[in-house]
């Protein structure tokens, strides 16, 4: 099956970059129809401008309220007939209105590898210095379905890398990068397939 995705991004957006590329070389079936970011400076957003796709800033300075903010983001994925939500670097924790919304079919990548250093403050760099200091030889990437909790909904695919002694968190964190794009891609692929 095809799906008409909406992606989630708060920062540079490459994740959501190389899964609009594989939409537009074959590679995926499935059509980017939606951006959402609650960064009106966001690489993301840019990028969306840049590939004719239906872009919206949606944060705290533009619905104060939870509800209202939820509530439009809800009639956004409503209007553009939206059948998966992709974050790809969203900073914001999901409402349940959206999960229960979107019956589940929302997705999210992490830089490790889940079950180990997820949660509320494993995000960006702090993932990377914490699997360093705890002296791991290897990490990776997780994609994982999206629920109420910090990620922890159920995992569909992983990528490795290896940790070398001279590693810094930066080096990992380019590392591990360096295989979200490919597995993004892969666990979408998996999903238009009926394979997971
Ligand atoms: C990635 O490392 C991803 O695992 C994490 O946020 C980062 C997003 O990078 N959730 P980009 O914006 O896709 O370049």
């Amino acid at each position: 099956m095809s799906f008409n995705i909406a992606f989630f991004a708060s920062h540079n957006g490459s994740n959501m970059q190389a899964i609009i590329d594989a939409c537009k070389s074959g590679r995926l079936k499935s059509i980017p129809v939606l951006v959402i970011s609650n960064n009106s400076k966001s690489g993301a957003i840019e990028r969306a401008v840049n590939e004719g796709i239906p872009s919206f800033h949606i944060s705290s300075a533009t619905h104060q309220n939870d509800e209202d903010r939820n509530e439009y983001i809800i009639s956004l994925l409503k209007h553009y007939n939206v059948n998966l939500v992709v974050l790809a670097g969203y900073m914001k924790k999901i409402d349940n209105s959206i999960i229960d919304f979107m019956n589940g079919m929302v997705l999210n990548i992490h830089p490790a590898l889940l079950p180990k250093y997820g949660g509320e403050n494993m995000y960006g760099m702090n993932v990377h210095k914490a699997v360093i200091e705890a002296g791991e030889s290897e990490s990776g990437a997780t994609v994982h379905f999206v629920n109420s909790n910090y990620d922890e909904g159920k995992i569909l695919k992983q990528s490795r890398v290896i940790i070398e002694k001279s590693d810094t968190p930066e080096i990992l964190a380019n590392k591990v990068l360096a295989t979200e794009h490919q597995l993004y891609v892969d666990v979408i692929s998996l999903l238009e397939h009926g394979s997971v």
